[in-house]
Order: C-alpha cells, then structure tokens, then sequence
C-alpha cells in the first residue's frame, strides 16, 4: 500500500498501554506518526484510545499468544500497510529473587513474553515488511541484556537473549531493512519501580524519555542493521 509522506509512518508497538509503549505511542501520534499498538489491558488501551484518536488502532493482544498476533499483523497490515517502525516494546521482569526461589512459572512466564512474545510478533509482522524492502525492527533489550545484576537472573537472561535474537535475523534481513536491539536507559515505569523500589523516582518519566527517545527511533535505517544501540 502506498503512504504519502504526509500520512507519517506506521509504527507497531507492543506493550503499549503502560510505560514506555505509552509514552512513545503519545508521542508518535503528536508527531502525526500512526500507531498500531497492542496490550494485555482493555480498560487501559480503551483509556489510551481515547487519548489518541481513531487514526490509531489499539488491540487487545498478548503477545504469547501467536494465533493472535497473527490474526492482528494481518488486520493491521490489510488496514495501515507494512510498518515502517516494529517497535518490541513488551516485556515483563521478575519480582526480585536469587534464582532458585523462582518458580519455574514465574521463569517461564518472564521467557514467554520476552523472547518468544517477540519472535511472535516478528514472525507475523516482518513477511509483509520483506515485500516493501524497508522498514525497521526495533527490540527492546537493556542495560541487563549486557551486564548482569543478582536478583533479575531470569529477566537478564531475557534480554541477553533479545541481543542474540536481534543479531542474528540482522543477518537475515534484506539489504534496505534493519533490526537493532536497543537499550532505552534507565526511566521511572512500573518496570523499573517494581526492581528499583522507592529510588525509581530518581529517574525521568516516561514522558521525558520519550521526547528523546521519539526521534531517535525516527532516525533509524538500514545503516544501523545489527548494531546494538542505546537511546540518548
Ligand atoms: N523502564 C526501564 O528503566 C527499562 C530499562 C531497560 C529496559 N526496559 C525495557 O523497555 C521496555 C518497556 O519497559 P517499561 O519499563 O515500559 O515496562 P512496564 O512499565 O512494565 O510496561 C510493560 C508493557 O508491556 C505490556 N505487556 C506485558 N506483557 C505483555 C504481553 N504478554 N502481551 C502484550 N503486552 C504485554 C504491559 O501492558 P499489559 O500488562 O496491559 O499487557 C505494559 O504496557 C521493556 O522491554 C523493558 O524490558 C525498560
């Protein structure tokens, strides 16, 4: 589907009702941007709806749930074209434990969303980019997907993993296409105050990280293929 430039870039978020997914799908929309987002929450994506206006398309989607994010890659791609930006925003961390007083379910759970959530949504989304020949692939990883801290074990393990994901399918990708995994810094979401506690609010507000973060997402292109980046 062809897009005038004045209709702005389709940008796929997961994760957006929370956090930074909200805070950049406000943003992208203030910049006239369109964004196609997805959460677990109704009550929340109805809110952020509301917020953003019915150019924007808000599902109630987990991403764990490959059948469903394929039925919402195809009804979003029929809708909106290819995105221009798949931002793999989604992720959750463990409550803080040393590894073996961990469930096997609450590692389990942390896995589901944060790896294979995201090959999900990349598996159902990056078909109908790799037609176009563009487009970029953002994964979220972190400050702990490239050193380590004791407590959040399963969550680096995650996000270690989101790095080799990231690099790899960078070697995959068509020559016009990218996909990077990044590190958005340090901001005061429910992530960062569920591992960090009360000192959380030492660090700016998704809102603040977003003014940054925004066009720097922006500005990203082929030349960035598989170079693991850090905002700011
Ligand atoms: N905040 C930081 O300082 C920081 C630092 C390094 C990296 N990061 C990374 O940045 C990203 C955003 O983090 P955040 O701090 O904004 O986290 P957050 O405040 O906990 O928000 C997480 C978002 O993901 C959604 N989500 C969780 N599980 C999902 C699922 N199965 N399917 C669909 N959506 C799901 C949540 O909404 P629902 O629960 O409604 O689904 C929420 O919108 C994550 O990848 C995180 O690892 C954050």
């Amino acid at each position: 589907m062809a897009r005038g430039k004045s209709e702005g870039k389709v940008v796929v978020i997961t994760g957006v009702a929370r956090g930074l997914g909200r805070a950049m799908a406000l943003e992208f929309a203030s910049q006239g941007h369109r964004v196609i987002g997805c959460s677990r929450n109704k009550k929340k994506l109805s809110e952020l709806t509301e917020r953003l206006g019915d150019r924007h398309s808000l599902s109630v989607v987990d991403v764990t749930d490959d059948d469903a994010v394929a039925v919402w890659a195809d009804e979003s791609v029929e809708a909106f074209g290819a995105p221009d930006l798949l931002l793999n925003n989604a992720a959750v961390i463990n409550r803080n434990k040393f590894l073996w007083e961990l469930s096997a379910s609450e590692f389990d759970e942390v896995v589901d969303i944060n790896i294979k959530g995201v090959a999900n949504v990349i598996r159902h989304f990056l078909p109908a980019m790799a037609k176009t020949g563009t487009g970029v692939i953002v994964n979220f990883s972190s400050g702990w997907g490239r050193s380590a801290s004791p407590e959040v074990a399963p969550y680096c393990a995650t996000k270690y993993a989101i790095e080799g994901l990231t690099q790899a399918l960078a070697l995959e990708l068509p020559g016009g296409m990218a996909a990077i995994p990044l590190n958005p810094g340090v901001i005061n979401t429910d992530m960062l105050r569920s591992c960090f506690g009360p000192s959380a609010a030492d660090f700016a507000s998704p809102k603040e990280w977003a003014k940054t973060a925004v066009p720097f997402l922006l500005d990203l292109g082929p030349q960035h293929n598989g170079q693991s980046l850090t905002v700011g």
